[in-house]
């Protein structure tokens, strides 16, 4: 049988002055999840918005909120983006100098934690991490901007973290983000991706109520 996951559509590239059409969009073909991408303009070469903007959309919707913070030294910002009530909050591994913290800090405030690893950084980083997050997200685009093509050998990266999460018996989801979309769900699915990010493949799709179906089955 054909395997499941959740869909996280992603704004980025959107008109974000039509957020709420773009809210009612996902709402209304039954996505359950969004995807805020966070970028200050240093940790990568784009700028987005920051916690206001997060909170405003939590606000204003029932789709759970996934928010992958692309800034660097997140320790500083961490407690703004918190109190979003973001359902989960993602830091980029090669970002924070105190991971533990910040992971156990998400965790604490009752949010699902997640730790993002640019296609470089070796999954070797996250040994220790791994036994306290909820969601390790494979960057498969170098991160900072969508409609970028997706980066083969992550296929490979998801699979070998799936082993080891099997092999350590833990339980966290394994998310994917960057040209990710029905060409290659079925063999990101296999290799043990749960959370699919996807923003160009999803806007650009005619019968978006049949992408969220293949998707999540
Ligand atoms: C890239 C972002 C992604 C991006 C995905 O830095 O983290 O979430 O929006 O866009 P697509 O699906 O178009 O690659
Ligand atoms: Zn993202």
């Amino acid at each position: 049988m054909e395997k499941r996951a959740t869909l996280s559509v992603s704004i980025l590239g959107s008109d974000l002055t039509i957020m709420d059409q773009h809210i009612k969009l996902l709402e209304d073909v039954g996505c359950r999840m969004i995807h805020l991408d966070v970028m200050d303009g240093h940790f990568v070469p784009n700028l987005t918005f920051g916690p206001d903007f997060v909170r405003n959309v939590k606000e204003r919707t029932r789709l759970l909120v996934d928010t992958h913070l692309m800034i660097s030294n997140p320790e500083q910002t961490l407690e703004s983006y918190i109190k979003t009530g973001s359902d989960y909050i993602t830091v980029h591994a090669e970002a924070a100098t105190h991971l533990h913290y910040c992971v156990k800090r998400i965790k604490d405030a009752g949010l699902k934690a997640g730790v993002a690893l640019n296609p470089a950084t070796s999954l070797s980083v996250l040994d220790e991490i791994l036994p306290f997050v909820d969601l390790v997200l494979i960057m498969s685009v170098n991160p900072g901007f969508s409609g970028q093509e997706f980066i083969k050998t992550s296929i490979d990266k998801i699979s070998r973290l799936n082993e080891e999460k099997k092999r350590r018996k833990l339980a966290f989801d394994i998310s994917v983000d960057g040209g990710a979309g029905l060409s290659n769900a079925a063999e990101l699915k296999k290799a043990g991706v749960s959370l699919m990010v996807s923003a160009s493949a999803f806007f650009k799709s005619a019968d978006k109520k049949a992408f969220v179906r293949e998707i999540e089955g």
